[in-house]
């Protein structure tokens, strides 16, 4: 039988070590940013995002070494945004994977600037790959569209501008789904394709937004129905917050029919596709069933 588990770990064990090893580069210039930006890398999370995008360009054929600076560099993004969402002036939320947030810790101004480092600095490594080829240069114009005020930045805004609204409708929380999570799962599977010659790119975009879909489905779910010792944020967050989510403008239940079928969808996607989608499939199983 298919050993998804075993496959995850193998990707992410690969992930850590490039990770590491980039973690080390960072400059010493000053230690207490550097301390700041490594300490909620280091915490870990799920590396979900790196691991597509080894998973699908594997599955496309890509040498490994042709994408881990992406997949670093995405991590870096993702983990930049999170820190940045946990802000008094955002959601306000005192810890993240399990440890403290990363202003508890460091203190507001420099949680600020340890994300705006690891913003420039995943994008450096981006530029660091781009002499190699017009479609590494495609890759990090790819990830900076997803990551900017067209993408994931644009969503941010949105969760927080429509926070405490009485009315909102299913193309808000649409529209916030698809930029704020979305794009950078997204990103991923679009980039491996870039770098394997656009190989099935529409294919992959597609499903990586239905994927997107359900990954913030589930996590607006757990957000009521998680424990703390698993997932590692605070529970209830978001009815806090007065924040749009599914729970909210579904109610529970129907939010779980929503997260079923849109494991459909994103099946349907794999389906068309031309290569071996097994990871991929299990993955959506693997969002659909978190529990963190
Ligand atoms: C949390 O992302 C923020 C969302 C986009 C929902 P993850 O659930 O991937 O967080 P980590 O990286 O595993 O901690
Ligand atoms: C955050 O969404 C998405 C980001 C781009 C960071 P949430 O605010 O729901 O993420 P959590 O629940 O704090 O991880
Ligand atoms: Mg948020
Ligand atoms: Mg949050
Ligand atoms: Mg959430």
């Amino acid at each position: 039988m298919y050993d998804f588990q075993k496959k995850y770990a193998e990707y992410l064990a690969d992930f850590e070590g490039a990770l590491q090893a980039h973690c080390k580069t960072l400059s010493e210039k000053n230690p207490t940013l550097k301390k700041a930006m490594v300490y909620s890398v280091e915490l870990g999370g799920k590396r979900i995002r790196p691991v597509l995008l080894l998973a699908a360009a594997d599955m496309l054929g890509v040498e490994r070494d042709d994408v881990m600076p992406f997949a670093v560099a995405l991590e870096m993004i993702h983990t930049y945004s999170l820190i940045h969402d946990d802000l008094p002036a955002m959601d306000n939320d005192d810890f993240r994977r399990g440890k403290p947030s990363n202003h508890k810790v460091f203190g507001e101004a420099m949680a600020i600037l340890a994300g705006d480092a690891l913003l420039n600095a995943a994008y450096g490594l981006c530029f660091s790959q781009c002499f190699k080829g017009e479609k590494y240069v495609r890759a990090a114009k790819y990830l900076s569209e997803a990551a900017g005020e067209n993408g994931m930045i644009a969503g941010q805004a949105a969760d927080i501008l429509w926070a405490d609204q009485e009315d909102f409708s299913e193309g808000q929380l649409r529209y916030i789904y698809e930029n704020k999570t979305g794009k950078l799962i997204a990103a991923p599977l679009a980039i491996a394709s870039i770098i394997a010659d656009s190989r099935s790119f529409f294919e992959l975009e597609e499903f990586g937004k239905s994927l997107g879909r359900l990954f913030q489905l589930t996590d607006d779910i757990l957000d009521v129905t998680g424990k703390f010792g698993e997932l590692g944020k605070t529970i209830g967050k978001d009815k806090e917050e007065g924040k749009l989510t599914c729970v909210r403008l579904y109610g529970l239940e129907q939010s779980q029919i929503e997260a079923d079928l849109t494991v459909d969808s994103c099946l349907l996607f794999l389906e068309r596709l031309d290569a071996d989608t097994t990871f991929l499939r299990e993955l959506v199983r693997f969002v659909r069933q978190r529990k963190k």
